[in-house]
C-alpha cells in the first residue's frame, strides 16, 4: 500500500544549455512529493510550477516509449516508472537528477543519443525472411519457439543499459548491451534467415559480444528486466554452436575456463592466462602472478589441487553446456 502522506523534498537538478552555457550547474528545487509520485511527476512539478525552462523528454508516461530515462544519484531510472519513495529508501532524502550521460547533454535532461541510434542499424534489427505478401494462412510461431526470444522483444530502447555500461564508456566502438540484446532477439526468432550474418556482425573483437566485461550493470539498469548480459551470453553460445567463433583472447578465455573446471573442478588462474593470452603475456603478468602466489591465489602447476567432487562437477558442466566447445 502506497502512503499518501506528502513530504517536501529538495532536489538537485542538472542544468546545462548547449546554446548558452560553457559549464553545467545544479539548481535546487523544493517539491512536495506524495507516496505514489514518480520521478517524472517531480520533473513536471518543477517545470509547471517553478521553472518552465527545465527540459526533459517524455511521451507515454507508461514505461513504453523509453524517452524519459534519466539518472538519479547515478542510478539509471525510467522517470515515469520509478517512485521517488523507492529512491529515498535507497539514497535518503538528498536526490540529484541528471541526464543519462552528462557529457552528451544538449539541454538539461535532453541528451544527444545519436551514438546510441547509430549502432541500432549495425545489428540488422529486423526480421530477414522470405515472406509471402499475400499468404493463404497465418505464419504461426509455436509457443515454445516464441519463448526462445526470452522477452528480448520487450526492449523499449530507453538506453538505460547503454549509458550505464562501462565497456561503452571505455570503448565507443562497442555496440553495447541494448543492440546486442536486439541482435539476440532476431537471432532467436525461428522465422529469421540472417542468423549467421548477424552473428558475424556482433562477433568482431573490439566492438562486439567479446568486449562485454560482464559487470551486470545493464541487467540492473534495465527497466524491463530483460537481462541484456544474459542475451550477450546466449550470443556467445550461438557463435560456438554455429562454429563462427574466432580464435582470439576472449574465446580462448571461455574455452580455457571450461577446460580448467572440467580438469580440476576449480579454476586454475595461471593456466587460464597462459592458455588465453599466450606465453609472452604470462611474462607481462609476472608481478601480479608473484603477488597472487604469495596470497595463495595461484599455485605451481604440479601443486594444482582437484576438487573432491570432480566427477559431479564434470556432469554438471556437461548438463549446463548449451554449446559444445571444440575446446582444448
Ligand atoms: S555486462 Fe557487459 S554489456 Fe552489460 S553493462 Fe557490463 S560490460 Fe556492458
Ligand atoms: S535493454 Fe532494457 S535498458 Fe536497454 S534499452 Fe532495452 S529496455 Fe532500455
Ligand atoms: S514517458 Fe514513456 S517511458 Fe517514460
Amino acid at each position: 500500500m502506497v502512503s499518501e502522506k506528502k513530504k517536501k523534498l529538495l532536489f538537485n537538478v542538472f542544468r546545462f544549455n548547449q546554446g548558452s552555457d560553457y559549464l553545467p550547474h545544479y539548481d535546487k528545487f523544493e517539491v512536495e512529493v506524495g507516496g505514489a509520485d514518480v520521478v517524472l511527476d517531480v520533473l513536471n512539478k518543477i517545470k509547471w510550477e517553478q521553472d518552465g525552462s527545465l527540459s526533459y523528454r517524455r511521451s507515454c508516461r507508461h514505461g513504453i516509449c523509453g524517452s524519459c530515462a534519466v539518472k538519479v544519484n547515478g542510478k539509471a531510472t525510467l522517470a515515469c516508472k520509478v517512485r521517488v519513495s523507492e529512491l529515498v529508501d535507497i539514497f535518503g532524502e538528498e536526490l540529484t537528477i541528471e541526464p543519462q550521460d552528462k557529457s552528451r547533454a544538449i539541454k538539461d535532461m535532453v541528451i544527444d543519443k545519436s551514438n546510441f541510434w547509430e549502432k541500432y542499424n549495425s545489428v540488422q534489427p529486423y526480421l530477414v525472411a522470405d515472406i509471402d505478401e499475400a499468404p493463404k494462412k497465418e505464419n504461426l510461431v509455436k509457443p515454445e519457439d516464441a519463448e526462445k526470444i526470452d522477452e528480448a522483444d520487450y526492449c523499449i530502447q530507453c538506453g538505460n543499459c547503454y549509458y550505464s555500461c562501462p565497456a561503452v564508456e571505455a570503448n565507443p566502438d562497442y555496440i553495447g548491451p541494448a543492440h546486442l540484446a536486439l541482435a539476440y532477439r532476431f537471432n532467436a526468432d525461428v522465422r529469421d534467415g540472417a542468423k549467421k550474418e548477424r552473428l558475424t556482425d556482433v562477433n568482431r573483437l573490439g566492438s562486439g559480444i567479446w568486449d562485454c566485461v560482464k559487470c551486470y550493470e545493464c541487467a540492473v539498469a534495465c527497466p524491463k528486466e530483460l537481462d541484456p548480459i544474459g542475451k550477450i551470453t546466449k550470443l556467445h553460445q550461438m557463435t560456438f554452436a554455429e562454429n563462427l567463433e574466432e580464435n582470439n583472447v576472449a574465446t580462448r578465455h571461455a574455452v580455457g575456463f571450461k577446460w580448467s573446471i572440467v580438469k580440476h573442478g576449480i579454476l586454475d588462474e595461471g593456466e587460464l592466462v597462459k592458455y588465453s593470452e599466450g606465453i609472452p603475456a604470462v611474462m607481462k603478468h609476472i608481478p601480479e602472478a608473484i603477488a597472487m602466489f604469495k596470497k595463495g591465489k595461484i599455485v605451481m602447476p604440479w601443486n594444482m589441487p582437484k576438487s573432491k567432487n570432480l566427477d559431479e562437477i564434470k556432469k554438471l558442466v556437461e548438463i549446463a553446456s548449451t554449446a559444445k566447445f571444440k575446446g582444448k
